[in-house]
């Protein structure tokens, strides 16, 4: 089959599948350009969306049409990059242009929900990147909207969902090769330096800085310093990336990298919702910065059949310039960042994007291993074949079987929105008085054990420092609103709620 007889029967089984699920068969097939191709735009490029940008122009019968950021040197470059797209600073405008079928977003994480909202009112299908929000409230919206249009196409961006070897040994664990699950265990230890010292900074001409904060407070710039002799990093700037530290627009490595980790080690439990307890221990340690969010982190998620378990560590254990972190664990691949599933019969290592490893309890030998490494994966499947996971299911027409449900991303994101929750209404204590306080909790006591051991060997001493023992908080899994002693202040527009700034407001869709 050619490659136009390939396109023009994609059409015909779009509206076929389309008009099967009882939608309108028209307004589905007539989302494509004239020769049959899916027109995408990207939205938000300096950094994770030039792998958007990557991965659509490399899939068959996918055409990338437009380019959106709110940065004017971001958006040149990209203009000048390919030739033909067409680009745009406010998304609002973008959307309305008819010849745009498809949305792929790699904004900052305050912008996903109502981006995400607005996308699919616009009629576009839409690939929304990690976390789904920046609170519980915008994210229910988002997923309400979704189900509202149900004939658009959402992949979240949580790609090693496509993972070949993580999907294998998710199937094996839950149909029970390896008995019950005893804890499942997300670890993130990612070294995070200093961003350098607060002090208010301009923001650059060349960004909208309205745009840029959208729905939320357009406060101040504190960041974007390189004069701190401890700061080994190169500054982004008082905009780009290190918003990621503070709570207005990001939820530190818990809303970074670990969401990830927390998304799959969920899978492995099989818990579709919230879980119904959540406390966590954490603190910013190590170093003085302008950043807000803590870079040493545990919590538990205490769902009914067994514990869902992180570790946020990001302090090297050696002062040395780019030195390694930790792993966690003796087994042969033991994780930096990844998921150890503890079984009654194995224990399931997850040790990047696309793999995993069944060990023996007790002598570690390798049962069973899956899937290939990252750097052997292909479009055909694997991680990087996420957005070609999206586009198959744009040309099936239905959101049945796609690898990341956005249901789920937004699930995995109001974990990690509950455990800052906790960690934000809780108090500095001295390690013995924590240890006095969570004795009753095996699992948790146990991590504290790892996170003081790892903190002592970057020089701190928690009698001295004091950490956070975050608030005990419980959770109605079906509103996934907070109930009992903290339910006020958890559920205050601070923590879970926050409706968003006018003229981004956003709109309660369910
Ligand atoms: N799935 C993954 O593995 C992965 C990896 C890295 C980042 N991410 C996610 O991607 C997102 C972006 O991360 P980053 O590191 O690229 O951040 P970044 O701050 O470096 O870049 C964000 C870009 O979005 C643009 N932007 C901001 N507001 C916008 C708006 N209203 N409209 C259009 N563009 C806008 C910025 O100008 C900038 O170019 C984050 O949510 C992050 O969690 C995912």
């Amino acid at each position: 089959m050619t490659p136009q007889q390939s396109r023009r029967s994609f059409i015909k089984k779009s509206a076929l599948t389309a008009a099967a699920a009882g939608l309108s068969a028209c307004n589905h097939a007539n989302a494509q350009g004239a020769n049959g191709d899916l027109r995408v735009a990207v939205v938000g490029f300096k950094s994770r969306g030039l792998n958007h940008i990557q991965d659509i122009k490399r899939l068959e019968g996918v055409r990338l049409v437009a380019l959106c950021d709110v940065d004017s040197e971001v958006l040149a470059k990209g203009v000048a990059a390919n030739p033909g797209v067409q680009g745009y600073e406010d998304m609002r405008k973008m959307l309305e242009n008819k010849d745009i079928d498809a949305v792929s977003i790699a904004s900052p994480n305050h912008l996903h929900s109502i981006q995400g909202i607005w996308s699919l009112q616009a009629g576009k299908h839409l690939f929304i990147e990690k976390p789904l929000s920046h609170n519980i409230y915008e994210g229910r919206q988002l997923v309400a909207a979704s189900e509202k249009y149900s004939n658009l196409i959402v992949q979240a961006g949580t790609q090693s969902r496509s993972g070949v070897g993580i999907r294998a040994a998710i199937k094996d664990v839950h149909s029970g090769v390896y008995g019950k699950v005893l804890v499942s265990r997300a670890i993130c230890y990612k070294r995070r330096k200093s961003i350098g010292p607060a002090k208010k900074n301009a923001i650059p001409s060349t960004i909208n800085y309205d745009l840029w904060c959208g729905p939320a407070p357009m406060a101040e710039s504190t960041r974007g310093n390189q004069t701190d002799p401890d700061n080994e990093t190169k500054s982004q700037g008082p905009v780009h990336y290190d918003w990621h530290w503070f709570w207005n627009w990001g939820g530190g490595d818990l809303c970074n990298q670990c969401i990830h980790e927390i998304d799959i080690a969920r899978w492995f439990l099989n818990e579709p919702d919230v879980s119904p307890e959540v406390v966590s221990i954490g603190g910013r340690f190590g170093y003085r910065d302008a950043a807000e969010t803590p870079n040493t982190f545990i919590s538990v998620h205490n769902y009914a059949k067994a514990p869902l378990i992180t570790e946020v560590y990001g302090l090297a254990s050696s002062k040395a310039k780019n030195a390694a972190m930790n792993k966690y664990g003796k087994f042969p691949k033991a994780p930096e960042i990844g998921i150890v599933v503890e079984c009654e019969h194995a224990t399931i290592v997850v040790p990047d994007y696309n793999s995993a490893i069944a060990y023996g309890k007790d002598d570690r030998k390798v049962i069973k291993s899956y899937g290939k490494s990252v750097d052997q994966v292909d479009l055909s499947g694997g991680q990087s074949g996420h957005h070609a996971n999206w586009v198959s299911h744009i040309r099936k027409g239905t959101n049945e079987g796609i690898h990341s449900p956005l249901r789920d991303c937004h699930v995995s994101t109001a974990l990690v929105h509950s455990a800052n929750i906790s960690y934000r209404l809780g108090k500095r204590q001295t390690a013995a008085e924590i240890t006095a306080a969570i004795n009753s909790s095996a699992g948790l006591s146990e991590a504290f054990v790892r996170m003081q051991d790892h903190l002592g060997k970057n020089g701190v001493n928690l009698t001295n420092s004091k950490a956070v023992l975050g608030a005990a908080l419980t959770q109605d899994t079906k509103t996934e609103l907070f109930t009992g002693a903290n339910a006020a202040r958890a559920n205050a527009d601070l923590c879970a709620r926050r409706d968003g700034r006018a003229p981004f407001r956003i709109p309660a869709v369910g």
